[in-house]
């Protein structure tokens, strides 16, 4: 035989001499859930082992994903149920939560990349992404208004904004408006191609954001977020946002779309990120729980295929645990 692949397997140095796709803990961006009041650490019942923090212990938490080499973190804030509203006005409040976090977070670790996101459901009493009319999720306004959002968290001190509402038209919005008010510096990582998922639900338990269950309000994402057997259509999306001057393209979820990570990073001028999203995390942790998954394993698998198919960027809520165990490897 001439060609015989196993000779380049036979041992771990040989594997390790031709492996291809090499995780490192900067690809990691550690997503962070905030809470009001103080001493706060409350597990996320379907997410096991991730926590929403109230501020003080968040600040904690933010030295200690620096401390272990995390260079980007993604915040989230969960809103009380009685600042909500139709048009999401306390997403705008600049001693609001996710101000208060931005500041927080910019005087405690400044050298790391603040993303934070934009988006109304967390504000919003009917849980969508945008503003509700006659049972409509209607977009110019919605567009509008996260241009506001973008640029108030612009000014407590975020460095790159990341839309996860998947209006039309808004990164480009986003882009002139904060150019406008003189962030030009501050960056925009679009969630271009987001699909409507399934694997969303343990974050929609996190921040209590599911769309509500209210006559003539849809009960689901799918006018805005993408249709699951639909790729072309996550291309366009993708080259509208490089259009619109995404600084940061970006797929959700990422195990089931792999295919969608690799087209996207084929046409991509700038770095693509995937969102290993809430579901994923939960199903591996679950299948961990009953003894019938490694989880060490499945973490590190899955992650890297996320990687080798194309993102430069990885979300994930396993961020801590894989840079443990990238650190034991040596
Ligand atoms: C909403 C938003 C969602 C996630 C990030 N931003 C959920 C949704 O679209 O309903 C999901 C993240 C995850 O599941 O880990 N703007």
């Amino acid at each position: 035989m001439l060609q015989r692949p196993r000779r380049l397997r036979v041992n771990p140095a040989m594997r390790a001499m031709v492996q291809e796709t090499q995780l490192q803990a900067s690809n990691f961006i550690a997503p962070l859930f905030a809470v009001e009041g103080e001493g706060i650490k409350s597990e996320i019942s379907s997410m096991p082992g991730y926590y929403r923090y109230s501020l003080d212990l968040l600040r904690e938490e933010v030295l200690e994903l620096e401390s272990l080499g995390v260079k980007s973190l993604l915040l989230f804030v969960k809103v009380e149920d009685d600042l909500k509203d139709n048009e999401g006005e306390e997403a705008l409040n600049p001693d609001g939560l996710m101000q208060q976090a931005i500041r927080m977070i910019k005087e405690t670790v400044p050298n790391l990349v603040l993303m934070t996101d934009v988006a109304l459901d967390p504000y919003s009493c009917y849980g969508h992404d945008g503003i509700v009319e006659n049972g409509e999720i209607i977009n110019d306004e919605s567009v509008g208004f996260l241009a506001d959002m973008a640029i108030s968290h612009a000014q407590a001190g975020a460095d790159i904004v990341a839309p996860s509402d998947m209006m039309d038209g808004r990164i480009g919005a986003i882009r002139i408006a904060l150019d406008t008010a003189g962030f030009e510096n501050v960056g925009i990582m679009a969630y271009s191609a987001k699909y409507a998922s399934c694997f969303y639900g343990p974050f929609r338990d996190a921040l209590d954001s599911a769309p509500v269950d209210m006559d003539n309000i849809p009960r689901d994402k799918k006018t805005y977020q993408m249709n699951p057997a639909n790729a072309k259509e996550a291309l366009r999306e993708v080259q509208l946002d490089l259009a619109e001057g995404a600084d940061i393209v970006m797929v959700k979820p990422a195990m089931a779309y792999l295919d969608i990570i690799r087209q996207t990073k084929d046409i991509s001028s700038v770095p693509v990120s995937a969102y290993h999203v809430s579901g994923e995390y939960a199903m591996i942790k679950a299948a961990a729980e009953k003894g019938w998954l490694n989880e060490e394993e499945a973490m590190v698998e899955c992650l890297t295929a996320i990687k080798r198919a194309g993102a430069d960027l990885i979300a994930t809520y396993f961020v801590k645990d894989i840079i443990k165990y990238l650190q034991a490897q040596g």
